[in-house]
């Protein structure tokens, strides 16, 4: 059958939507763009905010009007996060709706399909024992099929056995469970071979990683100088880490391991200690700020990147001026901003959701101009420098196009080993491949350059 699928959530749900693809086209199935072509439409959703359970409300009533008029069969489902979390809920108020499968549901996917294509709609959510099935999902991908040339992501574990007060990961995604060392290793190894150079390691709170039997524990760090050492890796990254669980023995691979990148996406949610702990995120300020300090001194030119929420229950002035304080000290390359959304079922929908929607947006502007500032400096400081640069493909910003000069050159934009974003001009031949770049100008979020043999 022809079928769409849009992926709603974060960078696991795009992962699962990759092996996803890959189990539906083992199945015989042609996957399409367009979901006017598709006789099945799934949608691979997120439930970390109201916004996004929102977006897909907002596609279900038109797309079930549309099954009820069409002439040829369509099968509407919901997979995914916001699919675990509603449950049964989802056919009782979408009555047409054929299929919903929980995040650990991809491998049966193609026979809940062929079941509600012969009439008969088909419900999976994820179980206790989906544990079991996870891993061998991931061990059987087509190693030569990506949506990315070069890079590919591969997780080591999955759910979360944080509790942090807003979050519903933990409830959707379940307990934490760490991969095989060996199987981890074998998929990168598949990659590596099928032609991909950089791999991000995937994981709710990655440093948590532990594999531990008869005798050997493997910590993340452990992983890290395992996986680093298949052959033709040329980058090794990871997201996202918790700032507790967070060693010496970590940074100590990262500064050691020359293709680790130098990268940490390290999520504060909040400068203020009392938000900190109402938050449940075990952490304190000045632990945080301890961790940044750490992570400077031992991995030279380290490059952080952070989370926060605004308008967290009971936030004050004074708590949002500490989350502002607190982007200046860790000088991030780029944040997050999100405007608190309060969960059905966490511990913080608890608690009364009192600042109000305006103020939410004004915090959230707040600590993005914030954030521009502390990005911008930290984008200047790298003007006049050569670095390495991973082609992506042609740069978004199709408008300067226009003005370049010879055929066949265009504006292409790649990653540092730092993960900045780089703008340059050159062949679209390079794309996959590492070039290096002169470093002329910069924005908050982007560096420009030049090609060093141009
Ligand atoms: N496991 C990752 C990602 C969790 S979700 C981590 O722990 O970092 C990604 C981000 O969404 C979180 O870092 C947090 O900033 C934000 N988030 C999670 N729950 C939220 C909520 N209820 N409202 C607003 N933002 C939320
Ligand atoms: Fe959610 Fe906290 Fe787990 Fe991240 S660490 S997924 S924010 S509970
Ligand atoms: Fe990811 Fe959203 Fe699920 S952030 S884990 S897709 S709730």
């Amino acid at each position: 059958m022809r079928i769409y699928l849009e992926t709603m959530g974060c960078q696991m749900n795009r992962l699962d939507s990759e092996l996803l693809t890959g189990v539906l086209r083992a199945a015989g199935h042609e996957m399409v763009a367009d979901p006017r072509q598709a006789e099945v439409l799934l949608y691979n959703t997120c439930s970390v905010r109201q916004h996004a359970e929102d977006k897909v409300h907002s596609r279900l009533g038109p797309d079930l009007r549309r099954k009820a008029d069409s002439h040829r069969p369509i099968l509407v489902g919901v997979l995914g996060c916001m699919a675990q979390r509603l449950g049964s809920l989802l056919p009782a108020r979408y009555t047409g709706l054929d299929l919903v499968a929980g995040p650990g549901q991809l491998a049966h996917i193609p026979a809940m399909i062929a079941q509600a294509a012969a009439g008969k709609p088909a419900f999976a959510l994820d179980g206790a024992d989906c544990a079991e099935d996870f891993d061998a999902i991931d061990l059987a991908r087509d190693a030569s099929f990506a949506p990315q040339r070069s890079q590919a992501f591969v997780r080591i574990t999955r759910g979360c056995n944080k509790r942090c007060a807003y979050c519903v990961v933990p409830a959707v995604r379940g307990p934490e469970v760490s991969r095989r060392p060996e199987h981890i290793v074998e998929e990168v190894r598949r990659l590596i071979d099928a032609g991909r150079s950089q791999i991000t390691l995937l994981g709710q709170t990655v440093n948590s990683y532990r594999w531990a039997e008869a005798g050997r524990t493997v910590r993340f760090s452990d992983l890290l100088a395992m996986v680093s050492g298949v052959p033709g890796l040329r980058r090794l990254r990871f997201v996202t880490s918790h700032p507790i669980d967070f060693g010496d023995d970590v940074l100590a691979a990262m500064r050691d391991l020359p293709n680790v990148c130098p990268y940490i996406h390290l999520p504060a949610q909040s400068g203020s200690d009392a938000v900190l702990k109402r938050m449940d995120r075990r952490y304190t300020r000045s632990q945080y700020d301890e961790l940044v300090d750490r992570c400077r001194r031992i991995v030279p030119g380290v490059v952080l990147a952070g989370d926060f929420i605004v308008g967290f229950p009971g936030e004050t002035d004074a708590d949002q001026a500490a989350s502002a304080e607190l982007i200046r000290h860790s000088a991030y390359k780029n944040c997050f901003v999100f405007k608190y959304s309060p969960r059905e079922g966490t511990a913080a929908a608890q608690m009364p959701d009192d600042v109000s929607p305006t103020v939410k947006r004004q915090r959230n502007h707040e600590l993005l101009a914030v954030q521009r500032e502390v990005g911008l400096a930290h984008h200047a400081g790298y003007v006049g420098r050569e670095l390495e640069v991973l082609t992506e493909g042609p740069s978004r910003r199709v408008d300067k196009q226009a003005r370049l000069p010879q055929p066949g050159r265009m504006q292409l934009v790649g990653r540092t080993v730092g993960d900045h974003i780089v703008v340059f001009d050159g062949p679209i031949d390079l794309a996959g491949q590492y070039v290096r770049v002169r470093i002329t100008g910069a924005t908050s979020l982007t560096l420009f350059g030049q090609r060093c043999d141009d």
